[in-house]
């Protein structure tokens, strides 16, 4: 199998634009990676996020450039493996920057993987290849404060992390799980995943798929506020003191400033429901090529 790079160049400019332009916040540095299928930026999540950002004053985020995607010109593996190359560079250079600042990361479907195996390292999964990384230096997990992730792929049924009612592991479960205790992450960890998820829980149901945020959205926000400190006061009111100024590049929302990817008064039902849409119809289209890709 063939690993190729180059249709990439975009993305690795946009990441090369946010990297050089680092603030510390004293809230906290959020990092989302999206599912596949979904156009660049937040996705699905952007709403968790915005709720986030809404607690927490002096709290920034920022997209992982990544392909997401399932088959195609890139293989899943490949988009995944690109994926977690980016976010591990995410999280070592705002470490680096700021190394008393709080991290949080969120990841959907693919970006849940790429989390994941950020974080814990691979050893082997159910990939055509076989890949073996470390995951991120110990120093950086202990930045990060809390991590969420949704309907992730590499889920292993029966870990203490998991939150949901699935009984199954998901497609491309993971062998090195003990990581999670041995790098201090379980506390601050919730993987969801629901019964019959096509992905996560290897059942047949896309709908189960992308209901998380409309299921488990605002637990998750809650649970990164309690994580980071924040007693959730500041729940209605929108920060005005964030030091940042607002971002030259759209995928990254800083708190105080509107973020580029939701208008005014959108973070409710109906933005949810028209991201919904698009990410349904997309991982309908590709929910064949995993498949594909995977047998
Ligand atoms: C990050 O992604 C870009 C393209 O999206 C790629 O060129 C680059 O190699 C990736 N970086 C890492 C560390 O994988
Ligand atoms: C699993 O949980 C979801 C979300 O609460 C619920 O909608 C679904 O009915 C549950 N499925 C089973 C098999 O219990
Ligand atoms: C994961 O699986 C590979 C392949 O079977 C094996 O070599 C490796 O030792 C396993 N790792 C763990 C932590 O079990
Ligand atoms: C799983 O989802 C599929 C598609 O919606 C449905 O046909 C099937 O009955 C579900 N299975 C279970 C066990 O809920
Ligand atoms: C709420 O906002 C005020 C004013 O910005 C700030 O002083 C306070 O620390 C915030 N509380 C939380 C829990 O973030
Ligand atoms: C960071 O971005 C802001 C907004 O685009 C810009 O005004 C500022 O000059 C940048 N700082 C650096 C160090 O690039």
């Amino acid at each position: 199998m063939k690993f190729s790079y180059s249709a990439l160049a975009v993305s690795g400019l946009a990441l090369a634009t946010a990297q050089s332009n680092i603030t510390c916040q004293d809230g906290v540095h959020i990092i989302v990676a999206r599912a596949s299928g979904e156009p660049a930026g937040f996705g699905i999540l952007g709403p968790v996020k915005d709720n986030i950002l809404r607690q927490i004053p002096n709290s920034d985020a920022i997209a992982v450039p990544y392909p997401a995607k399932l088959g195609g010109d890139i293989t899943y593996p490949e988009s995944e493996q690109e994926g977690v190359g980016n976010l591990t560079k995410l999280v070592t250079q705002y470490g680096d920057a700021c190394s008393s600042s709080k991290m949080v990361l969120l990841g959907y479907s693919q970006g849940a993987q790429v989390v994941g195996d950020t974080l814990i390292g691979i050893d082997y999964e159910k990939f055509p290849v076989w890949i073996k990384s470390a995951g991120v230096d110990q120093k950086y997990i202990d930045n990060i404060v809390a991590v969420v992730m949704m309907g992730d792929p590499a889920n292993v049924h029966g870990e203490a992390i998991n939150h949901g009612n699935s009984t199954r592991d998901g497609f491309f479960p993971r062998n090195n799980t003990a990581e999670w205790a041995n790098r201090g992450l379980v506390d601050k960890t919730i993987s969801y995943c629901d019964a019959n998820d096509t992905f996560c829980d290897k059942g047949s149901s896309i709908a189960v798929h992308i209901g998380y945020i409309g299921e488990y959205g605002t637990q998750a926000a809650e649970f990164v506020v309690s994580k980071a400190g924040g007693s959730g006061s500041n729940s209605s009111s929108p920060s005005g003191t964030s030091s940042a100024t607002p971002s030259a590049t759209p995928s990254t929302t800083t708190s105080g400033a509107p973020a580029a990817t939701t208008s005014p008064g959108s973070s409710g039902a109906s933005a949810l429901l028209s991201g919904q849409t698009t990410y349904n119809l997309v991982m309908l289209v590709g929910s064949a090529m995993i498949f594909a890709v995977a047998f």
